[in-house]
């Protein structure tokens, strides 16, 4: 009997929880060919921002928990790779899976591939082309060290062929955090959290913001100014993540129209954004699940890593600076109507065609290919 393929999966923050959760459970059904082994690297700990996603999501407790809590870049990074280390070489897997583009994605895949143990990469090829944000340096450093990048946007492949790296090592599968949204659509309805909130379906913005370049800066106080006169026009629903909460209790702004909320499960998010007239946002995520639903959405960047998202039609790029926040309620009026369908492979079946390149892949030996060893 052939030996089964051991995949380990690394995730550390919430956006990895949707993007890992469905390929967990496709390695899951097929128990004979592969086994599977889970490690949270604790870069996200809060109940709200961890455990309530392993337990929605059905991924149950990972085997290894590494506990590295918050910390500079280097904290993070540094501390993911030393409590990694002895894990990968107790368990011997044959691939580390990582997903998405945080600290602990960039972590996990230097360890690994270190110890000559290839990476597939999980939402591979995604560029801001700005260098300024560290997800940027972990993504183009993820898919570099990587031997297996699993894409989801067709411009993904040009991305990594223009950085030198092979096209036989690219895999266009499609969008795992979109096989999470049609996996749990029918519970993220059932979640009636716009009732829920006494807010009435259509007529009410989302609100997330979360990253350093707007929260840790100045411009947070402009945005909650803009938020809160927004907030005559029609009710702002902000769940706030502990990175804005703890900047804004340093700032001098207080909202009083705006409804802040404690940082959401999976489900109670989807399903308020699943009712809402708009999104307003900073996170990358929520840029394609917004083009799944068909809800407008108004990113406050100046660039994407997601232009699928604005081509599709639902995103609008608002810029970085807060002035533009008081002309969303006549965008959404004026928007346009969907020029595209779907992108290919945002059909809730990524993850089959993960698990299907990874039993592809192995070698008479039960080997996966390394990019670094000589064929
Ligand atoms: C991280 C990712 C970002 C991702 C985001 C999703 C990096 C570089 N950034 O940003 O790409 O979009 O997660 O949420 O990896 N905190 C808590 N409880 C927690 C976690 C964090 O209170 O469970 C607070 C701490 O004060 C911490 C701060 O949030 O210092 C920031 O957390 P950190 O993990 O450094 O980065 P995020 O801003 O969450």
């Amino acid at each position: 009997m052939t030996p089964r393929i051991k995949v380990l999966s690394v995730v550390g923050t919430r956006p990895n929880f949707m993007k890992t959760a469905p390929v967990v459970a496709a390695l899951r059904e097929r128990p004979v060919e592969f086994e599977h082994v889970l490690v949270h690297t604790g870069q996200h700990y809060d109940d709200a921002m961890s455990e309530v996603f392993l337990q929605e999501l059905g991924v149950g407790r990972p085997e290894y928990e590494l506990a590295i809590g918050s910390g500079s870049h280097a904290h993070q990074t540094a501390t993911v790779m030393q409590r990694l280390e002895p894990v990968l070489l107790e368990t011997e897997p044959h691939i580390v899976l990582v997903p998405g583009d945080v600290n602990s994605t960039l972590a996990a895949a230097l360890t690994a591939v270190k110890l000559g143990i290839p990476v597939g990469h999980i939402e591979a090829g995604l560029r801001s082309f700005d260098r300024s944000m560290p997800e940027e340096v972990n993504r183009v450093l993820t898919d570099q060290v990587s031997t297996l990048l699993f894409t989801h946007s067709p411009e993904a492949a040009d991305h990594l062929a223009a950085e030198g790296i092979a096209a036989d090592r690219v895999h266009p599968v499609g969008n795992t955090m979109i096989d999470t949204l049609v996996a749990t659509r029918e519970r993220i309805t059932a979640a009636r959290a716009p009732e829920a909130h006494g807010l009435e379906r259509g007529s009410y913005l989302v609100v997330t913001l979360h990253r350093p370049a707007l929260v840790d800066t100045r411009q947070l106080e402009e945005v909650l100014q803009e938020l809160e006169e927004l907030a005559h026009e029609l009710p702002v629903v902000f769940p706030v993540h502990p990175r804005t909460r703890n900047a804004m209790k340093r700032s001098a702004v207080s909202t009083e129209r705006v409804r802040l909320l404690p940082p959401l499960g999976y489900l109670e998010f989807l399903s308020l954004v699943e009712g809402a007239q708009g999104v307003l946002t900073d996170s990358g995520g929520i840029q394609e699940e917004t083009t799944y639903l068909g809800v407008p959405c108004f990113t406050l960047r100046d660039n994407t890593e997601r232009p699928l998202t604005v081509s599709v039609g639902t995103n609008t790029l608002l810029g970085r600076r807060p002035g533009r926040i008081a002309e969303v309620p006549a965008l959404i009026k004026a928007r346009r109507a969907l020029s595209e369908g779907l992108p290919a492979g945002w059909d809730g079946r990524a993850a089959d065609r993960i698990v299907d390149v990874l039993a592809r892949a192995r070698d008479h030996r039960n080997k996966l290919p390394s990019a670094f060893t000589p064929a």
